[in-house]
């Protein structure tokens, strides 16, 4: 078990990358704190890794709210006293030119995808400083890399998120944390069922590839950081 013991909080952990990345970490002995908003979705990830004798616990949470956030991770450390890994997984997604463009999904895309990562990161920073361990995996997207037409909302948050881990990056190099984009190109789950003509979904990568490449990030020795990750599928869509 690579991840043996080590408690690790993934946010948007209900369904899609969260919820495989959850499974994984379980399968690898981590204790895993699930949160996102729709508690039934988190259950049902949480009695998966304990039928599998892993650990889990489900907590809800709206990661655009700073008190939300502080009550997981204290939740967290209150259960298990520690956090050693975080992976940010929670985000939406909404395409269209700017044009044709909402503000509401801006706003939206903007609170979940950049806020909620800021708020996130920001919470587990004290313990991890603390324990001078930690690692924080951030999802990223093809999106921060490409200029992909009818998304620019959801690229402004992701370079933002980008912008973001590597500085935390730089910041926390002193204390022992390692921090990480994790730069997935497009896998195939619910975030696709709203967008009108998406690209073929039985040629996206799969939630289990990249919650793979999350399992390596956290699990290098501590004396090496993966800090970008960049996974396609290999047919070269996305
Ligand atoms: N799918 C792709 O092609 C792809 C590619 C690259 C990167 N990504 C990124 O990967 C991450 C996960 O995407 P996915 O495809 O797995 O999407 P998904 O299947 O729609 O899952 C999104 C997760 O985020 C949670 N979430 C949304 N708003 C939240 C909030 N305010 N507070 C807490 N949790 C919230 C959702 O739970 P609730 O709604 O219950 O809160 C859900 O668990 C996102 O950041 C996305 O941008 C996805």
């Amino acid at each position: 078990m690579k991840l043996k013991e080590q408690v690790a909080i993934v946010t948007g952990g209900g369904r899609g990358i969260g919820r495989a990345v959850a499974l994984a970490f379980g399968r690898e002995g981590a204790r895993v704190a699930l949160a996102a908003r729709t508690v039934s979705e988190l259950n049902e990830v949480a009695a998966f890794i304990r039928s599998q004798n892993g650990v889990a616990l489900a907590i809800a949470t709206d990661v655009r709210q700073e008190a939300s956030v502080a009550a997981l991770v204290e939740r967290t450390l209150g259960e298990w006293g520690r956090v050693d890994i975080l992976v940010t997984a929670a985000g939406v997604a909404a395409f269209g030119s700017v044009a044709e463009s909402k503000l509401s999904d801006w706003d939206e895309m903007m609170a979940v995808n950049l806020r909620g990562v800021y708020l996130t990161c920001r919470a587990v920073l004290a313990p991890m400083i603390a324990r001078r361990r930690g690692t924080i995996i951030n999802v990223v997207s093809v999106a921060a890399k490409r200029a992909i037409p009818a998304c620019s909302a959801y690229a402004a948050s992701k370079h933002g998120v980008l912008g973001l881990t590597q500085v935390l990056a730089e910041e926390m190099r002193a204390h022992g944390v390692r921090v990480g984009a994790l730069v997935p190109g497009a896998v195939d789950t619910t975030l696709w069922d709203q967008v009108p003509n998406p690209p073929d979904r039985g040629r996206m990568l799969r939630p289990q590839d990249v919650a793979e490449a999350a399992v390596l990030m956290a699990s290098l020795p501590p004396g090496a950081s993966l800090e970008e990750l960049t996974l396609l599928p290999a047919g070269g869509i996305l």
